[in-house]
């Protein structure tokens, strides 16, 4: 049925999203969600909400989100930009921005280059270093975009990188692509003032564990903002309900919690990394809320079918330089017992 689809439906080839299996009993370690609940204060408002407002449109700019977001990171609020999640945000962004020749890691997140394609932006993926850091140098173009830390490797940039990024492409916008900088990298946002050039994107479906809720902000000066407003009320006025802006920025304002469920999610990759070193596989050093392992006698693929049968989910990506990988995302403590358990059951089988 292929005579009904716009020449651009026919020619685009979407984003894969990772798998959602359902089931009280499985382990998800493969779409980086946070184990641990949404903030109990955001828990509150959800219950609590007044659902005879819905009678109403929401606020078009995030509303009560926009005033948490400007607060929590001491900017005003014209420097702050609300979306229903960062795939949202990141492709208003690169509408608002991007004409030709953008430059993006040749392995990232893979939705850039399908927003590349569906707007029509031309782009060159710099490829990474054999060790998967990025070459920061190269990085040049008319737009950058980056994940930090990058996804699927979990390596960060220092802030001091991220500046010499700016300085390169002081003609172009950068975006830096925040979703996991809560897990050890931090926020480049206090470089928004001095950089009229830097929009950093930031999501509260890793850090603030409401990846169902699909929330997420933008940080930029006014013009940058302005732009990414241009394009939203050229296509949804209001991207996110009344019960996410609530909710959201309950979730936001509480910072000791976020912390203290970053710091678990920490403390879970460290050992899981240790672990998984002990049992042979090359770990990469994260910044994020997964860890990206290949072993040299086990074959990736085999080991995710094998956990999968198990129960256990993890993402293999069937792309060159990094097919002998898994990206394992941080469950509880317990849940990462069993996936040690299980590999060790694997790679015991496969050196046998
Ligand atoms: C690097 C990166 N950016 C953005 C996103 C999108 O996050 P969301 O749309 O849930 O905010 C993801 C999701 O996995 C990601 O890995």
């Amino acid at each position: 049925m292929e005579q009904f689809l716009s020449r651009r439906a026919a020619s685009i080839t979407p984003y894969q999203a990772g798998e959602q299996p359902q089931g009280s009993d499985i382990i998800k370690l493969n779409t980086n969600e946070n184990p641990y609940p949404p903030s109990p204060k955001a828990l509150a408002v959800l219950q609590s909400f007044g659902g005879e407002k819905l009678r109403l449109y929401p606020k078009p700019d995030g509303g009560v989100l926009k005033s948490a977001v400007a607060e929590v990171y001491g900017f005003d609020e014209d420097y702050v930009f609300c979306g229903n999640g960062s795939d949202e945000v990141l492709g208003l962004a690169f509408q608002a921005f991007f004409d030709e020749n953008i430059v993006f890691p040749d392995i990232t997140y893979s939705f850039y280059p399908v927003w590349a394609d569906l707007f029509s932006i031309s782009y060159k993926t710099v490829p990474l270093r054999d060790d998967f850091t990025v070459p920061v140098n190269e990085l040049v173009g008319d737009g950058v975009v980056l994940a930090n830390p990058n996804a699927p490797t979990g390596i960060a940039l220092s802030l001091a990188e991220i500046e010499r990024i700016l300085q390169n492409n002081s003609d172009h916008v950068v975006i830096i692509d925040e979703a996991y900088a809560s897990f050890g990298a931090g926020s480049v946002a206090s470089l928004v003032p001095k950089n009229p050039n830097l929009l950093v994107v930031s999501t509260l479906s890793k850090s603030h564990s409401l990846a169902g809720l699909r929330v997420a902000f933008a940080l930029g000066q006014p013009h940058l903002i302005d732009g990414l407003v241009r394009i939203k009320d050229s296509f949804n006025s209001y991207p996110l309900d009344m019960i996410a802006q609530e909710a959201a920025a309950a979730a936001l304002r509480d910072t000791e919690y976020c912390a203290a469920m970053s710091a678990k999610v920490v403390s879970t990759r460290e050992r899981t990394a240790q672990q998984l070193g002990e049992l042979g596989f090359t770990v990469l050093p994260s910044h994020a809320n997964f860890v990206f392992a290949s072993h040299p006698q086990v074959s990736a693929a085999a080991l995710k079918s094998y956990l999968s049968e198990h129960g256990i989910y993890v993402r293999h990506f069937n792309k060159p330089r990094i097919y002998d990988f898994l990206r394992i995302t941080m469950g509880t403590d317990e849940q990462m017992d069993a996936l040690i358990e299980s590999i060790k059951g694997f790679v015991y089988s496969v050196s046998c």
